[in-house]
């Protein structure tokens, strides 16, 4: 049984005074929910402000990138050991801005995955097709090429612990999410082309497929009830005590039923 992940990613935003105040709101409104898995990815600056406030509870701590050398003279980059080191268990790898504003390929996303699982970091590789991509009908081939190119060469006791965050470009930061049928056809065909990449059925049905975009408690229940999402990646709902704390409750009482 999959269990459900509410993901924040604060992006470039909070100071270590303002993450201290949001994580130590975020752990006290959500201690009592154990049947989710939450994650807060800081900007580096706030790793260990953040890791100090999770402390002895259910919450992990990610990063938002990470480069794909071990050490050496790489001006301004972060290792996975470093991220280790830190207290990082997940590491969000191949987000959409990174894709755009920083020239990341898929070659070096698959990198940055092959490297993460090598130093025991959970990655969450995100793919997306942009507006123009769906408009032109190329949005399956894209989401495709970014899946298989970014987990080339892995093999399947790696993969197993990867997650997978679908995030259509069109739909971050626009307060427009994809809507529920959508985001089921996408995810089923993610877990398809997972499952004849690795062979196996149960790989891809264990494999965790995060929907992100726009989610915001309004439309968190209809999107993480669907049957092939298992958890969201939180943008802008994540820089608030309220709204994350609301997304781990709908994601809950969501789990819940599931489980029946
Ligand atoms: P958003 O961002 O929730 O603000 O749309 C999601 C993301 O970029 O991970």
């Amino acid at each position: 049984m999959r269990k459900l992940l509410i993901a924040a990613n604060w992006k470039m935003n909070m100071y270590r005074q303002e993450a201290l105040e949001l994580t130590r709101g975020i752990v006290e409104q959500t201690r009592f929910f154990t049947f989710v898995d939450i994650m807060i990815a800081p900007p580096f600056t706030a790793l260990e402000i953040v890791k100090s406030e999770i402390q002895n509870t259910q919450i992990q701590l990610g990063a938002q990138d990470v480069f794909f050398e071990e050490s050496g003279a790489y001006t301004g980059e972060i290792s996975p050991g470093m991220l280790l080191d830190a207290g990082c268990a997940y590491v969000i790898i191949g987000h959409s801005e990174r894709r755009q504003y920083f020239g990341e390929t898929n070659e070096i996303i698959n990198k940055k995955v092959s490297v993460a699982l090598k130093n025991h970091l959970i990655p969450i590789l995100c793919v997306g097709e942009t507006w123009e991509e769906r408009n032109q009908g190329r949005a399956f081939l894209v989401l495709n090429q970014q899946i298989l190119f970014g987990l080339q060469g892995i093999d399947n006791e790696k993969l197993s612990s990867i997650v997978v965050a679908y995030e259509p470009v069109w739909a971050i930061g626009t307060g427009k999410s994809a809507n529920k049928e959508q985001v089921q056809e996408v995810h089923a065909y993610l877990r398809d082309v997972i499952k004849e990449f690795t062979s196996s059925n149960e790989m891809a049905f264990n494999i965790r497929i995060l929907y992100g975009g726009s989610m915001s408690p309004k439309n968190a229940q209809e999107i993480l009830s669907l049957k092939d999402v298992d958890g969201g990646l939180i943008g802008g709902a994540s820089l608030k005590i309220d709204s994350f704390s609301s997304l781990v409750q709908i994601a809950e009482s969501v789990q819940k039923v599931k489980e029946q």
